[in-house]
């Protein structure tokens, strides 16, 4: 076996080690991440490498600013200083609708209310941002069926949310965050509604779309199961990583 510590990130198969720790590349990178609401200060100093693949938990006490940090390295806001890459893209440096093209094509979001249009099918729902994205409505519907079949919920491909559980809901806006195979997917306390037998079958699914897809998370929790199941714990602590 194997085990050469380079950097941060890690890769996952070199020769006969399984899962090595092996830390070359990274997908995601945040550097000297400052953030502030008026007095108050949230985010002082976040440094943070993310690896394809990875699965990565951030826990820490209410308030301690993890949806804000979620929310920066989603680029749906801005940090008061600091710099993101993702896939070698400097986020913060794009142009506005250069930057809208970025997270619609690279980033998926998963919330802890599913946010689904509620007077729109399952299927248009997961639909939607891959219209917005362009694509042909041929080539999005098919890959909706396909996610809608991964996750399965073919059965219930034309209900509208109201008519689905709470667990189908917030499996199809997995599905919704995965239409264009982004690069990367944010979870914010994705099962922090949803009673403990659908949160365990939604940890486990983020597990298996990681084996199937290769897909990267990163997810806010309060659940410890599924802080303790990811690849690294991270722990929001006075404004930065704990070490
Ligand atoms: N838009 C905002 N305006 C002012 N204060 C905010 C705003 N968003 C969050 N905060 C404050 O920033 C701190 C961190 O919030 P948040 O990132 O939501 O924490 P967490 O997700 O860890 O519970 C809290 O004190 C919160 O009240
Ligand atoms: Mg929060």
């Amino acid at each position: 076996m194997y085990a050469i510590r380079l950097g941060f990130s890690r890769i996952e198969t070199i020769g006969l080690v399984k899962k090595s720790s092996l830390y070359i590349c990274s997908m995601l990178k945040a550097q000297g991440i400052f953030k502030a609401y008026g007095s108050l200060p949230v985010l002082k100093g976040i440094e943070l490498s993310i690896a394809p693949k990875e699965v990565v938990s951030v826990v820490g006490s209410s308030g301690a600013g993890k949806s804000t940090l979620l929310h920066i390295l989603g680029t749906l806001d801005r940090p008061d200083q600091g710099t993101l890459k993702i896939n070698d893209s400097d986020v913060f440096n794009l142009k506005r609708q250069q930057l809208a093209a970025f997270r619609n094509k690279e980033i998926g979001f998963i919330f802890q209310f599913h946010n689904l249009l509620p007077e729109f099918t399952a299927l248009e729902n997961i639909c939607i941002p891959g219209l917005i994205g362009g694509r042909s409505e041929k080539q999005v519907k098919a890959r909706a069926n396909e996610l809608l079949k991964i996750l399965n919920l073919s059965e219930r491909a034309d209900h509208k949310p109201g008519a689905l559980s709470g667990g189908e809901q917030q499996r199809v806006s997995v599905a919704r965050a995965l239409i264009n195979s982004p690069s990367i997917v944010f979870a914010d306390e994705p099962s922090g509604n949803l009673d403990s037998k659908n949160a365990d079958e939604l940890h486990q699914l983020f597990f298996d779309l990681r084996d199937q897809l290769g897909q990267t998370f990163v997810i806010v929790t309060h659940n410890e199961a599924l802080a303790d199941m990811a690849d690294r714990k991270l722990v929001i602590s006075d404004g930065i990583i704990e070490k």
